[in-house]
């Protein structure tokens, strides 16, 4: 099930942008009723000579970005990719919480400093690294190829017709395209490039080598390997867990630099003073709210199925759930049958739903 354009347009706005500059990137206040995000309807369309020109112009970037994405064909596509990648992925992710990643009307989180403003942000630019970097692999690039990374083989695994993703690409392309890192003054700008970090860092560190053995049965006579990211799954999950871990930052001036610096409070076991975030942390300035009820950060749980045994008491904030039962069809009667394969009979059977009171 493809989300509808406008929450993917919504998403967009988050692409991994420091908060100042994301309203000027994408004149997005948070209060606007958004657009569907054109093409989103026709994915498979082939981009004819041209048509990345205009894909470019209908997103709202800045007249740098706009140079850089004219000039590549097939970064807009790309783009609208990693919205929908990432925004799945959140969906995925946030699917047994009260909060569960539904952005349609309720913009109201991106200009905040929740945990989930910050997770948006590292996912949004974790998807966005992961897609060019496969892009690049794909051929759906023309400034970027395999990975050529010096001392891996590549040559050799290039021959062989296997094509690293070129995870060095996309994160040159992308800090490029973010533009450079400005000392802001601005606690929350400074989080969301923090944030944004978090999320290519992920991408990174899920970078693996996989070779491939050739020669008689086995024998390994010749091997060749190339680079590969792990699934995007596991980089939202790494991500998650750096959600429920997140750290709360406060602010404070470095007097040698001059500069607002993100201060952490100290981790148990280390000098009591304030720290600087690790480099992993997702870090937040805001407690969240509950999310129970509607507002313009969540739609409320009322009407969300749960699970009697384990969420229905936290996901329904106490006020308590609706039972309906419902006939589901499951296969039964099952025989295996000369040769080879099962036949199955369907069956029907009574199954009880909850769902969280108005
Ligand atoms: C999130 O929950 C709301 C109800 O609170 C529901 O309408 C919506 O479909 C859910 N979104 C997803 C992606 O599951």
């Amino acid at each position: 099930m493809r989300p509808p354009p406008a929450l993917a347009l919504a998403a967009l706005c988050l692409l991994a942008l420091p908060a100042a500059a994301a309203a000027a990137y994408f004149g997005l206040t948070g209060r606007e009723v958004l657009t569907p995000f054109p093409g989103l309807d026709t994915p498979e369309a082939p981009v004819q000579g041209g048509a990345h020109l205009k894909q470019c112009d209908l997103l709202k970037l800045s007249r740098r970005q706009k140079q850089l994405c004219r000039r590549e064909p097939g970064l807009a596509e790309s783009l609208r990719d990693a919205v929908h990648l990432g925004l799945l992925e959140c969906q995925f992710q946030f699917r047994l919480e009260r909060w569960n990643c539904s952005l349609e009307g309720r913009t109201g989180l991106l200009k905040r400093g929740f945990k989930e403003t910050a997770f948006l942000y590292a996912v949004s630019s974790a998807a966005l690294t992961h897609t060019l970097a496969r892009a690049c692999s794909a051929g759906r690039m023309e400034r970027c190829t395999c990975d050529d990374s010096p001392g891996l083989e590549s040559r050799q695994a290039w021959q062989w017709g296997v094509c690293g993703d070129n995870l060095k690409y996309s994160t040159k392309f992308l800090s490029n395209f973010l533009g450079p890192k400005r000392a802001s003054k601005d606690l929350r700008a400074r989080a969301d490039a923090h944030n944004t970090h978090v999320g290519i860092k992920a991408v990174k560190s899920g970078l693996r080598t996989t070779c491939k053995c050739h020669g008689v049965s086995g024998s390994c006579a010749v091997r060749t390997c190339w680079k590969q990211l792990s699934p995007f799954r596991e980089t939202g999950q790494a991500l998650k867990l750096r959600y429920d871990s997140a750290v709360k930052v406060s602010s404070a001036t470095n007097e040698a630099l001059g500069r607002l610096e993100l201060w952490a409070p100290a981790r148990p076991g280390s000098p009591p003073k304030g720290l600087a975030p690790r480099p992993g942390d997702l870090v937040y300035m805001e407690d969240s709210p509950s999310f129970c009820r509607p507002s313009k950060y969540s739609p409320g749980t009322a009407g969300r199925v749960c699970s009697r045994e384990a969420s229905c008491s936290s996901l329904c904030c106490g006020r308590g759930h609706d039972t309906q039962s419902r006939l589901a069809a499951f296969s039964c009667h099952c025989q295996v049958q000369w040769c080879c394969y099962v036949e199955c009979q369907q069956c029907l059977q009574e199954e009880l739903v909850y769902t969280c009171k108005h």
